[in-house]
């Protein structure tokens, strides 16, 4: 049965007044348009809908059976309309965010406050490394991506919202540990372990040793922060990496931030998406919340 909206409308006015005439004023329509649409919607149900006796038409049994589903249609199209409604507004709806590894370490918390102000939405959280994040990017993967320094080669939107200070870490019986001022000089004697190469902490690091012009020694190479943390814990070097990674070691002093020459190496977190994508309303609440309110949710956590 090949049926239209537009049909089962100007038949449920047919058969709510049981006249054309009505039917044709209540929607605006001229009378033959209302008869035209009946006609068409009798042939595609292949049965009569309504029968006229005397000068009164009458429902027929199929036509009853016609109105009763044709209203729960309408019914249901109301409904339909009034989710659509709820989505394009921020009381419901899903969120998709990418963030780089090391921002993980608050992104969870951000996403747990945004969520508290809106019952109804529903996360994807992909925590993956820089180069995966430019991949969703350009592949328009996600609503928003939380991460380092963009590039400036991609066309994205790219907003700062809170400091991302890197320090130089170490365990708390290493002969730096306690010094003050540590020279450029003395920290180039030092073996670092460092993150991969497509890490934002490790392009960061390097950049950093460079334009101080002083040689980075690097050692192990590992793929989390949190190996990182472990493997200078365990001696293996020092480590750079950002102080969001470090609240739990630093309250516990399982680990020291030394007090290095020309550090902390001060960067920032960005909110980004590409650029001329339509953010929905609850990314777009989000991205608000991140740019107005997410240094305060993060400084307030800290402080506990
Ligand atoms: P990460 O951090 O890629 O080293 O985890 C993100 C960044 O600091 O850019």
């Amino acid at each position: 049965m090949n049926v239209t909206f537009r049909q089962l409308k100007v038949f449920a006015a047919v058969a709510r007044h049981l006249s054309f005439t009505r039917a044709a004023q209540e929607l605006h329509l001229s009378q033959p348009a209302v008869s035209m649409q009946i006609k068409q919607l009798e042939d595609s149900a292949g049965i009569s809908l309504f029968e006229q006796i005397g000068k009164k038409i009458y429902l027929t049994e199929a036509g009853r059976e016609m109105f009763h589903y044709s209203r729960s249609i309408a019914q249901q199209l109301v409904e339909i309309e009034e989710v659509l409604e709820q989505l394009k507004g921020v009381s419901r709806g899903h969120l998709t965010i990418a963030v780089a590894s090391t921002a993980n370490y608050f992104a969870t918390r951000l996403l747990a406050a945004f969520a508290k102000a809106h019952d109804g939405i529903t996360f994807s959280l992909d925590v993956t490394n820089r180069e995966s994040l430019l991949w969703q990017l350009e592949h328009n993967e996600c609503d928003l991506v939380i991460m380092g320094k963009p590039p400036e080669t991609m066309e994205l939107v790219t907003e700062a919202f809170m400091e991302n200070p890197l320090v130089v870490i170490a365990p708390p019986d290493h002969p730096l540990a306690g010094k003050k001022e540590i020279l450029m000089q003395r920290l180039q004697e030092e073996t670092f372990v460092v993150r991969e190469p497509g890490s934002g902490t490790r392009i960061a690091m390097e950049r950093f040793f460079d334009e101080q012009g002083f040689q980075l020694k690097t050692g192990m190479e590992m793929t989390s922060n949190e190996a990182i943390k472990q493997a200078v814990a365990a001696g293996l070097g020092l480590g750079i990496v950002s102080i969001h990674t470090m609240a739990l070691e630093l309250e516990t002093q399982h680990l020291v931030v030394l007090a290095a020459e020309k550090f902390p190496i001060l960067r920032h977190w960005y909110v980004v998406h590409r650029q001329g994508k339509r953010l929905s309303p609850i990314a777009e609440a989000f991205r608000q919340f991140v740019l107005g309110q997410a240094g305060e949710v993060l400084t307030a956590l800290t402080r506990r």
